[in-house]
């Protein structure tokens, strides 16, 4: 019995096959490449010395999907697809919102069709909006995205719901992530964004290398400790051991739709971020000060208690270990 992973080829995706192999389990990776490399298959084999199988393919085609379904015994989905862009979504709405809610309803249809009922959904923080209060917990109230990709990520938390509230016979889970930063720590394989980063860690990894000039530092006027945005960074590898224990739990013991926030529950700014990064990699991050960002927060971190106390999952990583494997893999690279 298969685990079929849509968006297995990319930034979360990759990092979750290791994982899931590492831990005995049997993958299918389906992707078109829309934001990762075909080499990234080689580098999962070469991290686990395991094969699994792989289909080239959109997941809104629903014909090649369902063959997938067809040709193999599935009996999970962890759905990594979908654009992540925040910026680009404000531009392109429409096609943010076919891709990932069309696609996800596809995926969902096709898996109730074959009978494959245990569904494990990429989620975001980006969904609590301005936070009812600090650290967020998983019953925090949620709305108030600010751009097309956070809604969709809303309305499929919805959609999941309804589903689920419509035939219990789902085990589903919706995992919030915070902000993912990192990479593997054999450096193969890591976030590769495509043009100018928008996120910070592959910015301030990118002025290292000296590909870009400097970092701009989206305000320091926020009520936070030096000005500067506060978000729970998490390693990718954390992340990806969150969706091998979410995993366990839909087989195990609990039957229902359940929600997790995976973060370290620990909130660093900007400025934390570049002075880590700076002592972890002996690197020079230059920045300059510039205007809020539209639709920022000041500050976002999880209580990541729930995930713990239900999945016996904890972070485990440090800063250091974050800002040392970005580092590994742009100087790979490069
Ligand atoms: N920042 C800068 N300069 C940059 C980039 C970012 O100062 O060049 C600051 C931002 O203002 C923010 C912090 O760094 O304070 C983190 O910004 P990111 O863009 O790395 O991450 P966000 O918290 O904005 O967004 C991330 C993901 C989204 C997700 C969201 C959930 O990118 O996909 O977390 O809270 F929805």
């Amino acid at each position: 019995m298969a685990i079929l992973l849509p968006g297995g080829a990319g930034y979360i995706g990759s990092h979750t096959a290791v994982e899931l192999l590492n831990a005995g389990k049997e993958v299918i990776i389906v992707d078109n490449f829309s934001n990762s490399k075909p080499e990234v298959l080689d580098k999962i084999k070469e991290i686990t010395g395991k094969d699994f199988k792989f289909y080239e393919l959109d997941y809104l085609d629903k014909e090649k999907l369902e063959k997938v379904f067809e040709e193999n015994k599935i009996e999970a989905v962890l759905n990594f697809a979908g654009f992540k862009a925040v910026g680009e979504s404000v531009q392109k709405p429409l096609e943010y919102y076919h891709n990932n809610i069309t696609g996800c309803l596809i995926l969902l249809e096709t898996m109730r069709k074959y009978n494959v009922k245990k569904f494990i959904f990429s989620s975001s923080a980006t969904v609590y909006g301005e936070p009812e209060r600090i650290p967020l917990t998983e019953d925090c109230k949620t709305g108030g995205t600010t751009n097309p990709y956070g809604t969709s990520k809303l309305f499929i938390e919805q959609i999941l719901k309804d589903l689920y509230k419509s035939d219990n016979t789902w085990d589903i889970c919706i995992l919030r992530y915070f902000n993912p930063v990192g990479s593997h720590e054999s450096g193969l394989i890591g976030e590769e964004p495509q043009g100018v980063p928008n996120n910070l860690m592959p910015y301030v990894a990118r002025v290292a290398a000296g590909t870009l000039k400097e970092l701009s530092v989206f305000g320091d006027d926020y009520d936070t400790p030096d000005g500067t945005g506060v978000r729970d960074y998490i390693h990718v590898v954390d992340l990806a051991k969150g969706h091998v224990c979410a995993l366990n739990k839909l087989y195990k013991e609990q039957k229902g739709l359940f929600i997790y926030n995976l973060g370290t529950g620990k909130g660093y700014s900007v400025l934390d971020m570049v002075k880590a990064f700076e002592k972890a990699t002996g690197r020079k991050v230059p920045y300059k000060i510039a205007p809020r960002r539209e639709g920022d927060i000041a500050t976002c971190y999880a209580d990541p208690k729930k995930a713990k106390d239900e999945l016996g999952w904890v972070a485990t990583k440090t800063l250091e270990d974050m800002c040392m494997d970005s580092w590994n893999y742009i100087e790979k690279s490069m």
